[in-house]
């Protein structure tokens, strides 16, 4: 049986390089990839006529669906429609990140734990709400806008001026949430689920903003590590009682076909534990960290999810610690980069470092079929966006990270950018848990 993995970034990369790992028999193709990725297929994953006719024409008997675009667009339902063996949940369903206005009700409805929000339908009634929300607050746009449509703005002002930039990109009748602003630690719990049943792969952290000391714009996330050590069975329950089991109660009340990625952005408070958001896939870069910490195999638990039985499948942690950090072309966030820029070093790199590819290009445009994804010799260039990014194991978080900056030192192209403070605040300072009432 053959894989397709759809999408093209460092995500899927290191989607791919596990099901290979767990299935070394099967073609993983990845749709339509990039030029570093083995098994790239220039398909328009946009596009499910295209997936079906090269899944079905290719011996494709599991898709496994990376970003949220598709999936908010009904790729799962137009795949499965055609008879194709597709995980992730349907268009409906998927509604718990394309609409944060949709998730907001939903985690009201369901007694999910979260943040106190407003929701205005139009910019005008937005700025009138502010008046529920004196100083601090957070600005969110409904729909998915890649990480650019959320604002956590220090006062009033700043808050007009998030509504004013709604307004200027989405239109004056965009639908907005008004959110209070939680203070305390974030993590992501990715896992998997059947829609009765959700099982995590060891909790993550990303590092959103560009640049050291979370300053500077958001990005889609600019290094992970994984697992939080003090993420202990204790803490777990209260996350599980609190959010994860009555989302699968409103899931399941809700009539969502929900077999695929659920990702649980927290906010870990002094009070106890709050959803920030749903999304409805893996996160990137935290699969680039939770993906090679997974002992066990990510295909069983895929195919025991799809045959709703996930109960009986496990996912166990191989015990290392992970450290990922994304390598970003110059310009990025805001601006295209203006060139690909040779990447050297990357034949120097450790033979266990893993090398997730995403915005790069080779010379010659082509798609190569069979790089090797640990330490790739080929000469790519960082061509877009986030390029690429590696991944290291270290017994502990404190070697993983050395581990990753030594690696991180032999690379290098015109314009790189990299942080230099991964997960160095999650180290030094530990949530805050006092008034949780751990046992
Ligand atoms: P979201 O896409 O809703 O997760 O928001 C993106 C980022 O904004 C989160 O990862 C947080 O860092 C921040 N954020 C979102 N909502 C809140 C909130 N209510 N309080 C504090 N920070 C928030
Ligand atoms: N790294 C955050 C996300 O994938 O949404």
């Amino acid at each position: 049986m053959n894989i397709a993995v759809l999408g093209s970034g460092g995500r899927e990369a290191a989607l791919a390089w596990k099901l290979r790992v767990d299935e070394p028999e099967a073609i993983v193709f990845v749709l339509p990839g990039n030029p570093g990725i083995p098994g790239s297929i220039p398909v328009d994953c946009a596009d499910p006529i295209a997936v079906a006719r090269f899944c079905l024409g290719n011996g494709v008997g599991l898709v496994v669906v990376g970003p949220e675009v598709p999936l908010a667009a009904g790729i799962v339902d137009a795949l499965r429609s055609r008879g194709l063996n597709t995980f992730g949940p349907t268009a409906d369903a998927a509604r718990l990140e394309s609409s944060k206005s949709f998730a907001k009700a939903f985690m009201e409805k369901y007694g999910v734990a979260t943040a106190r929000s407003v929701t205005s339908i139009g910019v005008a009634g937005a700025r009138s709400a502010l008046a529920g929300f004196p100083g601090r607050v957070v600005v969110k746009y409904d729909g998915l806008a890649a990480g650019k449509g959320v604002f956590v703005c220090g006062s009033t002002a700043e808050a007009e001026s998030a509504l004013d930039s709604i307004e200027k990109s989405y239109g004056p009748d965009s639908t907005v949430v008004l959110e209070e602003t939680l203070v305390g630690t974030e993590v992501s719990v990715i896992g998997l689920t059947d829609g009765t049943c959700f099982k995590p792969l060891p909790a993550a952290q990303d590092h959103k903003r560009l640049l050291d000391g979370d300053l500077g714009p958001n990005t889609g996330g600019m290094g992970a590590v994984a697992p939080a050590a003090w993420l202990t069975t204790a803490v777990y329950a209260r996350i599980q009682a609190e959010i994860i089991e009555p989302t699968l109660a409103g899931i399941r009340d809700s009539g969502f076909d929900y077999r695929g990625f659920l990702y649980f952005g927290l906010m870990l408070t002094r009070e106890g534990p709050k959803l920030l958001e749903y999304n409805a896939r893996l996160g990137d870069p935290e699969t680039q960290v939770i993906l090679p910490a997974l002992g066990s195999s990510l295909l069983e638990a895929i195919d025991a999810a799809l045959a709703g039985r996930l109960a009986e499948a496990e996912l166990v942690p191989d015990g290392s610690c992970r450290a990922a950090l994304v390598f970003a072309c110059s310009g990025y966030p805001e601006s295209p980069s203006p060139r690909p820029e040779p990447i050297s070093g990357l034949e120097a790199l450790d033979g266990s470092t893993l090398f997730f590819p995403a915005g790069v290009a080779t010379g010659n445009s082509r798609f190569i079929a069979d790089l090797p994804l640990v330490a790739a010799k080929l000469p790519l260039a960082a061509a877009r966006g986030r390029a690429f990014s590696i991944c290291v194991a270290g017994k502990d978080p404190g070697s993983a990270l050395a581990s990753l900056y030594a690696e991180a030192g032999k690379i290098d192209f015109a314009g790189m950018q990299f942080r230099r403070d991964i997960g160095a605040r999650w180290l030094s300072s530990p949530p805050e848990l006092e008034g949780w009432d751990l046992e």
